[in-house]
């Protein structure tokens, strides 16, 4: 299986997760942009969802899914979304598609987050991948001296603006021995909306694309 044959296959399988007449959490990225497609064969038996990012929500708007808005919303069962690392203990860094805010948002409302994921996705410590940080415009420099501060090496991702009119640093080098730590660290610097690092709320099912198939880790 290619690469994105396993994103396909662990996003259709994490249909099994969704239940009859429920508002569904969805991420962003490639691999969930093969959920939400999968999500559409089911859309007369949901209601609709709550989107992490504008992208999709346009995504789910033209296969016909009601969007909702998270306000208007009391109980989500479960948040679908990628990963650009996940540990063992199901910590992740995420924000590779700069939507990591509002994803951590809906993370927090929904009961499970079933994490998607090929692979390639898997490590034994976080960090190889950069930590996206999320920050206000006018704290850019302040806040990525804090970053230097902490061991890091922080890059303004550049020409990128997030669906909250901020930009993001990616931080190189860091080796995450504590992503709690870190992760409450890192949003302590005043300036910063959020990191990348979800620990405190990791996921709580990973569904794993391989090359032998698809398996579900509790
Ligand atoms: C977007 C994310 C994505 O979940 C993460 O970047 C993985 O993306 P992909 O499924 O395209 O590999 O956090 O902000």
């Amino acid at each position: 299986m290619t690469q994105n044959e396993m994103k396909k296959a662990a996003a259709i399988k994490a249909l099994e997760f969704v239940e009859n007449d429920t508002i569904v959490g969805v991420g962003t990225g490639s691999t969930v942009n093969y959920f939400i497609d999968a999500l559409a064969t089911i859309k007369n038996k949901i209601i609709g969802a709550v989107s992490s990012s504008d992208e999709s929500s346009k995504r789910l708007k033209a296969h016909g899914i009601e969007v909702f808005d998270l306000n208007s919303v009391d109980v989500l069962d479960v948040y679908v979304d990628g990963a650009d690392e996940i540990t063992k203990h199901k910590a992740m860094i995420k924000g590779g598609g700069a939507a990591l805010t509002r994803e951590k948002i809906v993370a927090a409302v929904a009961k499970k987050f079933i994490c998607i994921a090929d692979t390639s996705k898997q490590v034994a410590v976080l960090g190889s991948f950069p930590l996206p940080v999320e920050v206000i415009p006018m704290a850019r420099s302040y806040v990525a001296r804090e970053l230097v501060n902490l061991g890091g090496d922080p890059v303004y991702r550049q020409g990128v603006v997030t669906d909250n009119s901020n930009v993001i640093l990616d931080v190189y080098n860091l080796e995450i021995l504590d992503p709690k730590a870190l992760e409450a660290q890192i949003n302590a610097i005043v300036g910063v909306v959020t990191n990348g690092l979800f620990a405190h709320r990791g996921a709580d099912i990973l569904v794993l694309g391989s090359e032998d198939g698809v398996s579900v880790v509790i």
